[in-house]
């Protein structure tokens, strides 16, 4: 399977994110990682619809919206409307799931399922068929430069075989959080295919090199 790098823009320069995006973009960037935070489903505060909307016109890459906020609902349309093309909620914030994972599909964007560290893989059991990706956190969500957490290897393993034993292999798995060679290495063999890195990429002198590493070639 191909290995899909997603730069996070949570650790560029946010006075100067069009920059950022049209670089990273020239980098070799697959998808373009933007974390919505709301200040109360995470203890950090981003942006909205409105800065994925100026985005846009800087890069040709898909925009992949993680939504770390309470009401994920209350956003949909407008994160869509401002181009998002993938839209991924925390299973954690969502009361009714499967239908805010058919309304994202509804809106012509590919569905994501986000699981914090805390949680199970099981809550995915009964919507198998509701979501185009799983986002496992590989740290608690709220702030870049964290450590990855290496139980999480075991859950993306386990999501992995789920997925293929129920005739979903097509479904992605994306790791975000304290990603850099060594663990996205780790990450793909246990069956990742898109690794969100903030601050290896942005932190680094060289980040088409970064993007490269990352890959693994
Ligand atoms: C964390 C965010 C991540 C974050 C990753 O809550 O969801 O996307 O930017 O940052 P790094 O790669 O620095 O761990
Ligand atoms: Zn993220």
């Amino acid at each position: 399977m191909y290995v899909q790098v997603a730069p996070s823009i949570l650790a560029a320069d946010f006075a100067n994110l069009g920059r950022a995006v049209q670089h990273v973009t020239t980098d070799g960037a697959d998808l373009i990682h933007a974390d919505v935070m709301d200040g109360h489903f995470v203890p950090n505060l981003t942006f909205g619809a409105p800065v994925i909307a100026s985005l846009k016109s800087y890069t040709q890459a898909p925009i992949d919206a993680h939504l770390m906020v309470s009401e994920p609902d209350r956003m949909l349309e407008s994160v869509r409307a401002a181009g998002a093309s993938i839209i991924t909620v925390h299973a954690e914030a969502c009361t009714h799931l499967q239908r805010t994972l058919a309304d994202i599909r509804a809106l012509g964007a590919e569905a994501g399922v986000a699981l914090n560290p805390a949680t199970p893989e099981t809550v995915l059991d009964y919507i198998m068929d509701d979501f185009d990706l799983v986002l496992v956190m590989t740290v608690n969500p709220g702030f870049g430069g964290q450590s990855f957490i290496p139980a999480m290897l075991h859950k993306i393993s386990t999501v992995r075989k789920k997925l293929n034993e129920r005739g979903h292999r097509a479904v992605r798995i994306e790791v975000d959080g304290g990603i850099n060679p060594v663990t996205a290495a780790a990450c793909v063999k246990a069956g990742a295919s898109i690794l969100v890195a903030g601050s290896f990429v942005f932190g680094s002198e060289n980040p088409a090199e970064a993007i490269r590493q990352l890959r693994g070639k």
